[in-house]
């Protein structure tokens, strides 16, 4: 066994230079290695340094296709929804669907909430009556510590709203958390958040240790952790739509039959966990697209979104169904902290353009926005896969992708497309195919 060589000042080494190391150490076998990696380079000198440096050692970029779905109708307004993601089939799906309700009065969409959270983490092993009395006489003080850092999300309607002490020690010996609540209107507000949290903790530990109550115990609280929950039941959107089961009648499929398959489909993810994750990955498909076009983090969404999924203690299905008085009603509710200024909003040009795209949004519009993508990619995945499976529109996609990589001529597309509306199409199949045409 040979042991790993470390490499120093790796950060400090240009572009190219990174590129060799990894070619000479990783890749020596792969003559095309340093051409892939730069062919992938912007022309745009600005545009890569920008790209550049949104992370540490970036040595090339990595497209997803950026595509868009027409014909959403939201609230009485008509939207295009940008898209970006790699999985065929997702804005085609997300087309469908928008199509589809367009003509039965659109999505409605509502805000409920819009509160973010964050945690001071805290060890505290005395008296509670002590820890509480204290923090009754410091709680003015910790508001204190942040004004200057808030003063202008105050300007906007935005700040702290509130800290409160919390005593989990049920749950674990010695742990006491402050919790936080923030408004931070259009900005997602993580970069707020933690700034405000480390200067609530710094000003706790120091007001602490002055404390003759707690020296006196020799049991002075300490800091573990302070940083947002990306968990944010409390930023929660709701997005519905409605219409007699006929209405659902579409394409031979009987309208009333469909809508009882969507409710027992959704009831079937609400008994199986195993269901339920497809289900709602299926979901985040629609949602993380526009959260990516959007220059938001997909990572914290997911991480709410599926622990949300969980709260009654059972993962269940993000898509509620029901059919009452012949009325079928459709709908999905959700958290989501995003933003539609700062961070990559205002830096990222593609993020930009998803925002011109969609009007230049409010934080609460997109979650609206979102939320209705998310439905509508369930709606358009439950009826495929209650009529002819998914397989057939995944497979129209795989098609083209496997005769883009055979370099194959419009004539022999025109032929294999044909051939393959009658085959059941696999890689191997079509490669054969075009094989046997090019003979
Ligand atoms: C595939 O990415 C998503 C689906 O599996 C979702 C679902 O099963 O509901 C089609």
């Amino acid at each position: 066994m040979t042991m790993m060589e470390l490499i120093s000042g790796f950060s400090k080494k240009s572009k190219e230079e990174k590129i060799e190391w990894l070619v000479a150490t990783y890749l020596s076998n792969d003559p095309n290695a340093s051409e892939t990696l730069k062919q992938y380079w912007n022309n745009d000198q600005q545009l890569q340094k920008l790209h550049d440096g949104f992370i540490e050692n970036t040595i090339s970029n990595y497209y997803l296709p950026f595509a868009i779905a027409p014909n959403f109708l939201i609230n009485n307004r008509n939207y295009t929804i940008p898209m970006v993601i790699e999985e065929s089939s997702v804005v085609a799906a997300a087309s469908y669907s928008a199509k589809f309700w367009l003509k039965k009065g659109g999505f409605s969409s509502e805000v409920i909430s819009t509160t973010k959270n964050g945690q001071v983490h805290i060890n505290f092993y005395g008296n509670d009556a002590t820890i509480q009395q204290f923090f009754s006489e410091i709680k003015p003080l910790l508001f204190k510590s942040i004004s200057s850092i808030e003063k202008n999300m105050k300007k906007r309607g935005g700040g702290l709203i509130d800290i409160t002490l919390k005593n989990s020690t049920k749950t674990l010996k010695g742990y006491y958390q402050l919790h936080c609540t923030f408004e931070t209107n259009d900005a997602m507000g993580a970069n707020f958040i933690n700034t405000c949290l480390e200067a609530i903790a710094k000003t706790f530990e120091l007001e602490a240790l002055k404390y003759d109550a707690f020296s006196n115990n020799n049991t002075t609280p300490e800091v573990v952790i302070s940083i947002l929950s990306n968990y944010v039941p409390e930023c929660l959107v709701k997005a519905q739509v409605q219409c007699p089961v006929e209405d659902l009648t579409a394409e031979g499929v009987d309208g009333k039959l469909f809508a009882e398959k969507i409710v027992r489909t959704i009831a079937i993810a609400n008994s199986e966990i195993r269901r339920a994750v497809t289900h709602n990955k299926g979901i985040m498909n629609g949602i993380d697209a526009v959260v990516i076009a959007t220059g938001n983090d997909f990572r914290s969404i997911e991480a709410g979104v599926h622990a949300f999924a969980s709260k009654s203690g059972k993962y269940k299905s993000l898509t509620n169904a029901s059919i009452e008085n012949g009325i079928f009603t459709y709908s999905i509710e959700i958290p989501m902290a995003l933003g539609t200024v700062g961070g990559m909003t205002g830096l990222h040009p593609l993020a930009k353009l998803g925002l011109s795209i969609l009007q230049n949004p409010s934080a609460k519009e997109l979650m609206q926005i979102i939320a209705v993508a998310g439905l509508a990619q369930n709606f358009a995945a439950l009826r495929a896969l209650t009529t002819t499976g998914i397989q057939k529109g995944h497979m129209k996609m795989h098609l083209k992708n496997i005769l883009t990589q055979l370099n194959a001529t419009a004539s022999e597309i025109e032929k294999t497309v044909q051939y393959f509306e009658e085959h059941t199409v696999s890689h191997s199949d079509v490669v054969n195919y075009v094989t046997e045409l090019r003979k």
